[in-house]
């Protein structure tokens, strides 16, 4: 077992699945404390707790709606009272609403930018406070900040595109902490997110390595970004897409 993030502890959220509980997988098999919130999926939560524990590791599963400021603010309090220290905050918590222009809903959009982007930022404001020097914040993007891809995926790549910003300007305003913050921006990943069917086959079809990237792929990304291997490293986009923006 890898020992590099021994002593340190960690926030996903959205870990209960896909891309956020491949995170928790990897962290915790790095030797941090590892917390995740999730909104739905009870069952999926408490399995990822017991399977880390069972393991050695230490986890811990938080309800935390990412719509809900109050919500993520209290997932952060909670994480770093029950490690007694918080280093790494990972923003993995996302949706997808697909739909042209003509046809969205603007409650969807709202959702849409509460879930994957005001969150992002409500969770770095509360989380910092409590990191000090070496302190890693870790936003998953996408690809669809550089690239859409396909129609109806505007405000999805709108979102991406605003947290890719975002980590930009936070890394100026925390590097003189010794704080780093970047962005991982996976390609069509194979999650119950991905796209299936028609649009499905055309995404893999762009994709160079002609396959999707699977969760563990992404998650090895943010543990290079949560080490120490990584401590020059701020205000990047770090992109895993098997060539798909190639
Ligand atoms: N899959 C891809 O191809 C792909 C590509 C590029 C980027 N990404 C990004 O990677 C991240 C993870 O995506 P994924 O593919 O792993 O998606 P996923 O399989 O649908 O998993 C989403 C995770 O986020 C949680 N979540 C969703 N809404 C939430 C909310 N309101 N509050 C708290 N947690 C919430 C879910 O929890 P529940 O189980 O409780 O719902 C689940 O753990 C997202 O930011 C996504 O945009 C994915």
């Amino acid at each position: 077992m890898p020992n590099t993030l021994a002593g340190k502890a960690a926030l996903v959220t959205g870990g209960s699945r896909g891309i956020g509980a491949a995170i928790v997988r990897r962290l915790a098999n790095d030797g941090a404390a590892v917390a995740f919130t999730y909104a739905a999926s009870d069952d999926k939560a408490r399995a990822l707790v017991g399977e880390v524990r069972a393991q050695g590791g230490k986890a811990l599963a938080i309800k935390a709606d990412s719509a809900d400021a109050k919500a993520v603010q209290q997932a952060v309090s909670q994480a770093a009272e029950a490690f007694g220290r918080l280093d790494i905050l990972v923003n993995s918590a996302g949706i997808l609403i697909a739909g042209v222009v003509d046809a969205y809903d603007l409650a969807d959009f709202d959702r849409m930018v509460a879930v994957n982007v005001r969150a992002v930022f409500v969770a770095t404001q509360a989380a910092v406070p409590h990191m000090g020097e070496g302190g890693r914040v870790i936003t998953i993007g996408s690809v669809t900040a550089d690239r859409s891809g396909f129609a109806g995926s505007s405000v999805y790549s709108m979102t991406k595109g605003a947290v890719a910003s975002l980590t930009r300007g936070l890394a100026r305003d925390l590097g003189p902490r010794g704080i780093t913050v970047n962005v991982v921006q996976p390609g069509p990943t194979d999650t119950d997110m991905s796209p299936q069917g028609e649009i499905g086959e055309r995404v893999r079809s762009l994709i160079s390595l002609g396959r999707m990237g699977k969760d563990s792929e992404i998650a090895s990304l943010v543990a290079y970004l949560a080490g120490p291997d990584a401590g020059f490293v701020t205000g990047a986009a770090l992109t895993a897409d098997g060539g798909y923006l190639a």
